[in-house]
């Protein structure tokens, strides 16, 4: 299993480029399978969840050719309307493809994804949501399948909590169904607009994607289309708390910055310098003390949960307690304790975190628990004195591309190891 090698105190300098958002390629990919003509989607990110993805479609029945910028996909014809428990245990968002293989095959079988490390994540809204649209569902196994032989209608669907994979699985399968789809409650994070720029470049009517309130009129058929994914605003984020942590002066480049003003208050606020250079480049700077600035997790346009671990490695090193709450996940402060054990002072209760910093943080052998979580110690080592051994990276690996090449250049000691 691979390690990472860190040495800190080395502030980030230069400039560190965004790839191509994970959260929107996920559902792009499986947008894919609406159509029988190919699907070009460019700056698909090289990340593990994406080759799990990838390898879902081939076992669905697509033709799946990846190119150094692009992806081309096309399913001719769904030959295994599945997606087995292998797949959907190691990465939830598996489920994104229930909605678009009911719309187009008529029926489909996915594993229940069971509990994770960050809480019990279940699928009850999208199932909800593909019975209001008359599909019938039988669980049974382990597995939910979904019978929409008789074909999908139109249906106002009202989520009762925010879903951001379940907005986007009900879209796709909407765009198919027979006359008008409403949902409402929807998610309004930047990754359902963009899903639904492409479905509308495929030939779906969509209208309010990006708002509460989501209108799709259902069409007889989708074609192919060529589309390139946003950048990723999990991984901006993350460059710019490294900035700032490193005590460095660090340019984000093709920076999706109107994705990030929760953020980027919240380390101004923080005593941390955020200037924007030109359109998609932000420059962080921090040299003087850092402040503790308390931060409450929401659905976008709030502070996103995929950030949270990545402030509190911040938060150790400002002056002050910090209160983190976390409302999306319950269980998500695994980090918290990996944090402790390189100096940081953190107490928890429930869905709150109390940092109370600064302090210094040391160099220890640490176990990444999640993927932001493992975020969050590679932060911590560059700011720690002394050297971090961070194991299990493979969870970063699954929504981070090649991040230790990234930071190396921009000045960072880090190192792959076996
Ligand atoms: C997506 C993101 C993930 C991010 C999360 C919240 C992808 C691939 N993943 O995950 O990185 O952390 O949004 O911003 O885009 N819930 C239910 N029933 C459901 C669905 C969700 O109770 O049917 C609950 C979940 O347990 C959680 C909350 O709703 O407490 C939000 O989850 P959701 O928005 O669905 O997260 P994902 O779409 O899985």
């Amino acid at each position: 299993m691979d390690k990472f090698v860190i040495k800190g105190g080395h502030p980030l300098t230069g400039s560190i480029a965004t790839g191509g958002s994970k959260n929107a390629a996920l559902p792009a990919l499986a947008a894919a399978l609406l159509t029988a003509e190919p699907v070009i989607l460019r700056r698909i990110p090289k990340v593990r969840d994406i080759r799990t993805m990838q390898r879902l479609l081939v076992d669905i029945g697509s033709k799946v050719e990846g190119g150094p910028e692009s992806v081309r996909i096309e399913t001719p014809e769904i030959t295994s309307p599945e997606a087995p428990y292998e797949l959907v245990k190691t990465m939830r968002a598996s489920s994104l493809v229930l909605g678009p293989l009911a719309a187009r095959a008529g029926r489909a079988r996915v594993s229940l994804p069971g509990g994770c490390a960050i809480g019990a994540r279940p699928i009850d809204l999208h199932i909800a949501g593909l019975e209001q649209l008359g599909a019938v569902i039988y669980q049974s196994h382990g597995y939910v399948e979904a019978d929409a032989s008789q074909g999908l209608r139109g249906a106002t669907v009202h989520f009762d909590k925010i879903t951001v994979t379940g907005t986007e699985d009900l879209m796709m399968a909407a765009t198919l169904a027979e006359g008008t789809t409403i949902l409402e409650n929807a998610a309004r994070e930047p990754e359902v607009a963009d899903l639904a720029d492409l479905l509308m470049k495929m030939g779906a009517k969509i209208e309010g994607a990006g708002t509460s309130t989501i209108r799709i009129e259902g069409v007889q058929r989708l074609g192919g289309a060529d589309h390139t994914i946003i950048s990723d605003r999990i991984e901006a984020g993350t460059f710019l708390i490294a900035g700032a942590i490193t005590r460095g002066d660090l340019l984000v480049t093709e920076c999706p910055i109107e994705h990030l003003s929760a953020l980027i208050v919240k380390l101004q606020q923080a005593g941390a310098e955020v200037t924007q250079q030109d359109a998609a480049t932000l420059r962080v700077r921090s040299s003087g003390a850092l402040r503790s600035v308390d931060i409450t997790t929401e659905e976008y346009p709030g502070f996103a949960t995929d950030l949270q671990a990545q402030y509190m490695a911040l938060m150790t090193q400002a002056e002050g307690i910090a209160i983190v709450t976390e409302t999306i996940f319950e269980n998500r402060f695994m980090h918290a304790q990996e944090l402790a054990r390189m100096g940081a002072n953190i107490r928890l209760d429930g869905r709150r975190a109390f940092i109370a910093g600064p302090r210094e943080l040391t160099g220890a052998g640490v176990i990444a628990s999640d993927l932001r979580a493992s975020a969050s110690l590679v932060l911590a080592a560059m700011a720690a004195r002394g050297e971090t051994v961070i194991d299990r990276v493979y969870h970063i690996d699954r929504g981070y591309e090649k991040i230790e090449e990234k930071l190396a250049r921009a000045g960072a000691q880090i190192e792959r190891a076996d």
